[in-house]
Protein backbone atom coordinates (compact mmCIF):
# COMPACT_ATOMS: atom_id res chain seq x y z
CA UNK A 1 0.00 0.00 0.00
CA UNK A 2 1.09 3.74 -0.96
CA UNK A 3 2.47 5.40 2.15
CA UNK A 4 0.88 8.93 1.92
CA UNK A 5 2.22 12.11 3.33
CA UNK A 6 0.46 13.51 6.32
CA UNK A 7 -1.18 17.27 5.51
CA UNK A 8 1.56 18.50 8.34
CA UNK A 9 4.63 16.53 6.63
CA UNK A 10 3.85 18.57 3.34
CA UNK A 11 2.93 21.81 4.68
CA UNK A 12 6.36 21.87 6.69
CA UNK A 13 8.27 20.42 3.58
CA UNK A 14 6.55 23.38 1.86
CA UNK A 15 7.79 25.94 3.90
CA UNK A 16 11.28 24.28 4.32
CA UNK A 17 11.37 25.36 0.81
CA UNK A 18 10.52 28.61 1.39
CA UNK A 19 6.95 28.19 -0.33
CA UNK A 20 4.61 29.31 2.53
CA UNK A 21 5.45 31.03 5.74
CA UNK A 22 5.16 29.50 9.36
CA UNK A 23 2.44 31.44 10.07
CA UNK A 24 0.45 29.86 7.03
CA UNK A 25 1.53 26.35 8.20
CA UNK A 26 0.02 27.29 11.54
CA UNK A 27 -3.41 28.76 9.74
CA UNK A 28 -3.78 25.99 7.66
CA UNK A 29 -3.73 23.51 10.14
CA UNK A 30 -6.31 25.61 12.05
CA UNK A 31 -8.07 25.69 8.99
CA UNK A 32 -8.19 22.26 8.35
CA UNK A 33 -9.18 21.44 12.05
CA UNK A 34 -12.22 23.49 11.37
CA UNK A 35 -13.23 21.17 8.27
CA UNK A 36 -12.59 18.30 10.50
CA UNK A 37 -15.42 19.20 13.04
CA UNK A 38 -17.68 20.81 10.40
CA UNK A 39 -17.27 17.54 8.46
CA UNK A 40 -18.32 16.09 11.56
CA UNK A 41 -21.38 18.06 12.59
CA UNK A 42 -22.67 17.29 9.14
CA UNK A 43 -22.36 13.69 9.65
CA UNK A 44 -23.93 13.83 12.93
CA UNK A 45 -26.40 16.68 11.91
CA UNK A 46 -29.57 14.18 11.46
CA UNK A 47 -29.07 13.27 15.75
CA UNK A 48 -28.77 16.77 16.73
CA UNK A 49 -31.05 18.28 14.65
CA UNK A 50 -29.11 20.64 13.01
CA UNK A 51 -29.73 20.44 9.36
CA UNK A 52 -32.51 22.60 9.00
CA UNK A 53 -33.50 26.37 8.35
CA UNK A 54 -32.02 28.82 11.32
CA UNK A 55 -34.41 31.66 12.10
CA UNK A 56 -32.12 34.02 11.17
CA UNK A 57 -30.99 36.04 7.08
CA UNK A 58 -27.37 36.59 6.20
CA UNK A 59 -26.91 40.31 4.78
CA UNK A 60 -27.50 38.80 1.54
CA UNK A 61 -31.22 38.42 2.56
CA UNK A 62 -30.68 34.59 2.15
CA UNK A 63 -32.33 31.96 4.87
CA UNK A 64 -29.40 30.76 7.10
CA UNK A 65 -29.13 27.01 7.64
CA UNK A 66 -28.47 26.23 11.43
CA UNK A 67 -25.11 24.67 9.84
CA UNK A 68 -24.31 28.12 8.08
CA UNK A 69 -24.30 29.44 11.59
CA UNK A 70 -22.52 26.96 13.30
CA UNK A 71 -19.49 26.25 10.30
CA UNK A 72 -19.09 30.19 10.39
CA UNK A 73 -17.92 30.05 14.08
CA UNK A 74 -16.03 27.15 13.91
CA UNK A 75 -14.11 29.31 11.64
CA UNK A 76 -14.01 32.44 12.85
CA UNK A 77 -12.57 30.86 16.16
CA UNK A 78 -10.33 28.30 14.67
CA UNK A 79 -8.78 31.48 11.93
CA UNK A 80 -8.18 33.33 15.62
CA UNK A 81 -5.84 31.62 16.19
CA UNK A 82 -3.09 32.39 13.94
CA UNK A 83 -1.24 35.76 15.60
CA UNK A 84 -1.03 37.25 12.15
CA UNK A 85 -4.51 37.07 11.08
CA UNK A 86 -6.01 41.13 11.09
CA UNK A 87 -9.46 40.14 10.05
CA UNK A 88 -12.41 37.85 8.54
CA UNK A 89 -14.63 37.90 5.86
CA UNK A 90 -17.01 35.78 6.61
CA UNK A 91 -20.07 34.84 3.72
CA UNK A 92 -22.30 34.84 6.61
CA UNK A 93 -21.46 37.89 8.47
CA UNK A 94 -22.54 41.17 7.40
CA UNK A 95 -19.35 43.29 8.44
CA UNK A 96 -15.39 42.72 8.57
CA UNK A 97 -14.57 40.89 11.45
CA UNK A 98 -11.40 42.61 12.63
CA UNK A 99 -9.19 40.58 15.35
CA UNK A 100 -6.23 43.74 15.44
CA UNK A 101 -6.85 47.25 16.14
CA UNK A 102 -3.69 48.19 14.06
CA UNK A 103 -3.05 46.11 11.60
CA UNK A 104 0.77 45.42 10.12
CA UNK A 105 1.49 45.19 6.12
CA UNK A 106 2.44 41.15 5.97
CA UNK A 107 -0.99 40.59 8.12
CA UNK A 108 -3.01 38.24 7.12
CA UNK A 109 -6.93 38.42 5.91
CA UNK A 110 -9.00 35.66 5.47
CA UNK A 111 -12.31 35.08 3.13
CA UNK A 112 -14.26 32.27 3.63
CA UNK A 113 -17.74 30.96 2.80
CA UNK A 114 -18.09 28.26 6.08
CA UNK A 115 -20.37 25.86 3.96
CA UNK A 116 -21.04 26.59 0.12
CA UNK A 117 -24.22 24.83 -1.27
CA UNK A 118 -26.09 24.37 1.56
CA UNK A 119 -29.54 23.82 0.20
CA UNK A 120 -28.04 20.46 -0.19
CA UNK A 121 -28.00 19.31 3.78
CA UNK A 122 -31.10 18.20 4.28
CA UNK A 123 -30.70 15.92 1.13
CA UNK A 124 -27.50 14.31 2.29
CA UNK A 125 -25.76 16.15 -0.71
CA UNK A 126 -22.18 17.26 -0.91
CA UNK A 127 -21.35 20.77 0.76
CA UNK A 128 -18.31 21.96 1.22
CA UNK A 129 -16.01 25.13 2.89
CA UNK A 130 -14.32 27.51 0.94
CA UNK A 131 -12.02 30.09 2.08
CA UNK A 132 -8.76 32.18 0.59
CA UNK A 133 -5.60 34.18 1.95
CA UNK A 134 -4.35 37.58 1.19
CA UNK A 135 -1.57 39.83 2.70
CA UNK A 136 -2.12 43.29 3.97
CA UNK A 137 -0.38 45.73 1.73
CA UNK A 138 0.28 48.51 4.09
CA UNK A 139 0.05 48.93 7.79
CA UNK A 140 -3.42 50.64 8.93
CA UNK A 141 -3.81 53.34 11.49
CA UNK A 142 -7.44 52.67 12.10
CA UNK A 143 -9.56 49.68 10.55
CA UNK A 144 -11.27 50.05 7.32
CA UNK A 145 -13.52 47.90 5.78
CA UNK A 146 -12.05 48.82 2.30
CA UNK A 147 -8.76 47.52 3.22
CA UNK A 148 -9.86 44.19 2.41
CA UNK A 149 -10.94 45.06 -1.46
CA UNK A 150 -8.13 43.32 -2.49
CA UNK A 151 -7.72 41.45 -6.15
CA UNK A 152 -7.79 37.86 -6.57
CA UNK A 153 -4.41 38.03 -7.84
CA UNK A 154 -3.01 38.76 -4.81
CA UNK A 155 -4.17 35.67 -2.84
CA UNK A 156 -1.36 33.69 -1.04
CA UNK A 157 -3.43 30.64 -0.45
CA UNK A 158 -7.00 29.17 -1.25
CA UNK A 159 -8.21 25.88 -0.60
CA UNK A 160 -11.75 24.22 -0.18
CA UNK A 161 -12.65 21.20 1.95
CA UNK A 162 -15.38 19.01 0.49
CA UNK A 163 -18.03 17.06 2.55
CA UNK A 164 -18.83 13.81 0.58
CA UNK A 165 -18.94 10.10 0.90
CA UNK A 166 -15.18 11.62 2.26
CA UNK A 167 -14.14 14.41 3.22
CA UNK A 168 -11.17 15.96 0.78
CA UNK A 169 -9.22 19.50 1.55
CA UNK A 170 -8.03 20.78 -1.60
CA UNK A 171 -5.06 23.28 -0.87
CA UNK A 172 -2.63 25.58 -3.45
CA UNK A 173 -0.31 28.51 -2.26
CA UNK A 174 1.17 29.21 -5.88
CA UNK A 175 2.71 26.35 -6.51
CA UNK A 176 0.08 23.62 -7.87
CA UNK A 177 -2.58 22.41 -6.75
CA UNK A 178 -2.16 19.27 -3.89
CA UNK A 179 -5.90 17.06 -2.38
CA UNK A 180 -5.89 15.52 0.62
CA UNK A 181 -8.41 13.04 2.49
CA UNK A 182 -9.51 12.47 5.91
CA UNK A 183 -8.53 9.02 7.25
CA UNK A 184 -11.34 7.84 9.28
CA UNK A 185 -9.70 6.05 11.96
CA UNK A 186 -6.47 8.11 13.16
CA UNK A 187 -8.60 11.58 11.41
CA UNK A 188 -5.51 12.59 9.58
CA UNK A 189 -5.55 14.29 6.53
CA UNK A 190 -2.98 12.25 4.08
CA UNK A 191 -1.83 13.43 0.83
CA UNK A 192 -4.39 11.47 -2.07
CA UNK A 193 -4.08 13.65 -5.11
CA UNK A 194 -0.93 15.19 -5.50
CA UNK A 195 -0.27 17.93 -8.34
CA UNK A 196 -3.99 17.84 -9.67
CA UNK A 197 -4.12 19.47 -13.15
CA UNK A 198 -7.05 20.27 -15.24
CA UNK A 199 -7.12 19.52 -18.70
CA UNK A 200 -7.77 22.22 -21.62
CA UNK A 201 -10.26 19.80 -23.27
CA UNK A 202 -13.65 18.82 -22.00
CA UNK A 203 -16.91 17.19 -22.95
CA UNK A 204 -18.54 18.11 -20.03
CA UNK A 205 -20.35 21.24 -18.72
CA UNK A 206 -22.25 22.45 -15.26
CA UNK A 207 -25.43 25.35 -15.93
CA UNK A 208 -28.44 25.60 -13.63
CA UNK A 209 -30.19 25.21 -16.60
CA UNK A 210 -33.85 26.42 -15.07
CA UNK A 211 -32.27 30.02 -15.68
CA UNK A 212 -32.22 29.57 -19.49
CA UNK A 213 -34.57 31.77 -20.44
CA UNK A 214 -32.58 34.27 -18.56
CA UNK A 215 -29.33 33.89 -20.11
CA UNK A 216 -27.68 36.26 -22.36
CA UNK A 217 -27.26 35.52 -25.86
CA UNK A 218 -23.66 34.35 -25.37
CA UNK A 219 -24.49 31.46 -22.89
CA UNK A 220 -27.86 30.30 -24.65
CA UNK A 221 -25.22 30.19 -28.07
CA UNK A 222 -22.82 28.40 -25.87
CA UNK A 223 -25.20 26.01 -24.24
CA UNK A 224 -27.00 25.10 -27.33
CA UNK A 225 -24.01 24.59 -29.60
CA UNK A 226 -22.86 21.93 -26.90
CA UNK A 227 -26.42 20.11 -27.21
CA UNK A 228 -26.09 19.83 -30.31
CA UNK A 229 -23.48 17.38 -30.04
CA UNK A 230 -21.74 16.09 -32.98
CA UNK A 231 -24.39 17.44 -35.08
CA UNK A 232 -23.61 21.07 -34.55
CA UNK A 233 -20.53 23.31 -35.12
CA UNK A 234 -18.65 21.65 -31.69
CA UNK A 235 -18.78 18.10 -33.95
CA UNK A 236 -18.97 16.45 -30.42
CA UNK A 237 -21.47 15.15 -27.67
CA UNK A 238 -21.37 16.85 -24.00
CA UNK A 239 -22.56 15.53 -20.99
CA UNK A 240 -23.78 17.93 -18.15
CA UNK A 241 -24.41 18.21 -14.58
CA UNK A 242 -25.76 20.27 -11.98
CA UNK A 243 -25.13 19.16 -7.91
CA UNK A 244 -25.87 22.79 -7.07
CA UNK A 245 -22.39 22.57 -4.99
CA UNK A 246 -19.53 25.08 -6.38
CA UNK A 247 -17.04 23.06 -4.49
CA UNK A 248 -18.55 19.71 -5.42
CA UNK A 249 -18.66 21.19 -9.51
CA UNK A 250 -15.11 22.48 -9.04
CA UNK A 251 -13.79 18.96 -7.72
CA UNK A 252 -15.12 16.84 -10.28
CA UNK A 253 -13.41 19.54 -12.62
CA UNK A 254 -10.11 19.29 -11.35
CA UNK A 255 -10.69 15.12 -10.82
CA UNK A 256 -11.71 15.12 -14.67
CA UNK A 257 -11.54 18.86 -16.27
CA UNK A 258 -15.03 20.10 -17.23
CA UNK A 259 -16.93 23.37 -17.21
CA UNK A 260 -18.57 25.04 -14.60
CA UNK A 261 -20.89 28.43 -15.18
CA UNK A 262 -22.80 30.41 -12.79
CA UNK A 263 -23.40 33.60 -15.39
CA UNK A 264 -24.65 37.11 -14.68
CA UNK A 265 -28.37 36.30 -16.46
CA UNK A 266 -31.33 38.79 -16.30
CA UNK A 267 -32.46 37.43 -13.45
CA UNK A 268 -29.47 38.32 -11.16
CA UNK A 269 -27.99 41.25 -13.44
CA UNK A 270 -29.27 43.60 -10.17
CA UNK A 271 -26.43 42.07 -7.84
CA UNK A 272 -23.82 41.22 -10.81
CA UNK A 273 -24.19 37.34 -10.55
CA UNK A 274 -25.28 34.75 -7.72
CA UNK A 275 -21.46 33.50 -6.84
CA UNK A 276 -19.42 35.72 -4.08
CA UNK A 277 -15.86 37.21 -5.76
CA UNK A 278 -14.11 37.64 -1.85
CA UNK A 279 -15.24 33.86 -1.07
CA UNK A 280 -16.22 31.49 -3.86
CA UNK A 281 -15.19 32.94 -7.08
CA UNK A 282 -11.71 34.28 -6.36
CA UNK A 283 -10.36 31.01 -4.35
CA UNK A 284 -12.06 28.68 -6.79
CA UNK A 285 -10.62 30.68 -9.49
CA UNK A 286 -6.88 30.41 -8.34
CA UNK A 287 -6.97 26.71 -7.56
CA UNK A 288 -8.59 26.09 -11.23
CA UNK A 289 -5.81 28.51 -12.38
CA UNK A 290 -3.10 26.84 -10.65
CA UNK A 291 -4.04 23.10 -12.20
CA UNK A 292 -3.91 24.36 -15.39
CA UNK A 293 -7.43 25.68 -16.03
CA UNK A 294 -9.00 29.36 -16.67
CA UNK A 295 -11.69 31.09 -14.71
CA UNK A 296 -13.24 34.21 -16.63
CA UNK A 297 -16.26 36.87 -16.26
CA UNK A 298 -17.18 36.67 -19.55
CA UNK A 299 -14.95 39.96 -19.46
CA UNK A 300 -11.88 39.48 -18.05
CA UNK A 301 -10.24 36.99 -15.93
CA UNK A 302 -11.88 36.68 -12.29
CA UNK A 303 -8.52 37.57 -10.46
CA UNK A 304 -8.00 40.56 -11.84
CA UNK A 305 -11.21 41.81 -11.11
CA UNK A 306 -10.86 45.25 -8.76
CA UNK A 307 -13.54 44.29 -5.44
CA UNK A 308 -16.08 46.95 -4.82
CA UNK A 309 -17.67 45.57 -1.49
CA UNK A 310 -16.75 42.49 0.51
CA UNK A 311 -19.86 40.59 -0.33
CA UNK A 312 -19.99 41.54 -4.07
CA UNK A 313 -21.34 38.81 -6.69
CA UNK A 314 -19.22 38.21 -10.22
CA UNK A 315 -20.59 36.47 -13.25
CA UNK A 316 -18.28 32.84 -13.45
CA UNK A 317 -17.39 30.99 -16.19
CA UNK A 318 -14.29 28.46 -15.01
CA UNK A 319 -12.70 25.00 -15.83
CA UNK A 320 -10.73 23.61 -19.09
CA UNK A 321 -8.78 26.30 -20.56
CA UNK A 322 -10.38 25.84 -24.16
CA UNK A 323 -14.32 26.36 -22.89
CA UNK A 324 -12.96 29.54 -20.87
CA UNK A 325 -10.99 30.80 -24.68
CA UNK A 326 -14.26 29.76 -26.54
CA UNK A 327 -17.18 31.46 -24.10
CA UNK A 328 -14.46 34.97 -24.00
CA UNK A 329 -14.57 34.75 -27.73
CA UNK A 330 -17.90 34.61 -27.97
CA UNK A 331 -18.17 37.58 -25.75
CA UNK A 332 -15.82 39.62 -27.42
CA UNK A 333 -17.66 38.96 -31.05
CA UNK A 334 -21.18 40.43 -29.26
CA UNK A 335 -19.15 43.67 -28.62
P1 LIG B 1 -24.17 28.97 -0.65
O1 LIG B 1 -24.79 27.70 -0.16
O2 LIG B 1 -22.84 29.24 0.00
O3 LIG B 1 -25.09 30.15 -0.61
O4 LIG B 1 -23.73 28.77 -2.19
C1 LIG B 1 -24.59 28.13 -3.09
C2 LIG B 1 -24.10 28.45 -4.46
C3 LIG B 1 -23.16 27.44 -5.08
O5 LIG B 1 -22.60 26.52 -4.24
C4 LIG B 1 -23.98 26.74 -6.12
O6 LIG B 1 -23.21 26.53 -7.26
C5 LIG B 1 -25.12 27.66 -6.40
O7 LIG B 1 -25.22 28.54 -5.32
C6 LIG B 1 -26.41 26.91 -6.57
O8 LIG B 1 -27.32 27.77 -7.11
P2 LIG B 1 -28.80 27.33 -7.58
O9 LIG B 1 -29.60 27.32 -6.32
O10 LIG B 1 -29.19 28.39 -8.55
O11 LIG B 1 -28.69 25.96 -8.21
MN1 LIG C 1 -21.30 29.27 -1.39
MN1 LIG D 1 -22.34 29.39 2.14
Amino acid sequence: MTAHHTLRQFLLSEEKQGKMSSDMVLLIEDIATSCRIIAHKIRNGAFMDILGTADTSNVQGETQKQLDVIADEVFQEHCANCSRVAALVSEEIDEVIWLKDKPKAGDYLVYYDPLDGSSNLNVNISVGSIFSVVELEEDLVDVADAAVLIKGAKQICAGYALYGPSTSLILTTGHGVNGFTHKIGNGEFLMTFPDMKVGPATQEFAINASRARKWDPVIKRYVEECLDGTDGPRGKSFNMRWVASMVAEIHRILIRGGLFMYPMDSGNAKTGGKLRLLYEANPMGFIIEQAGGKASTGQGRILDVQPTGHHQRVSVLIGSAEEVDLIDSYYRDAQ
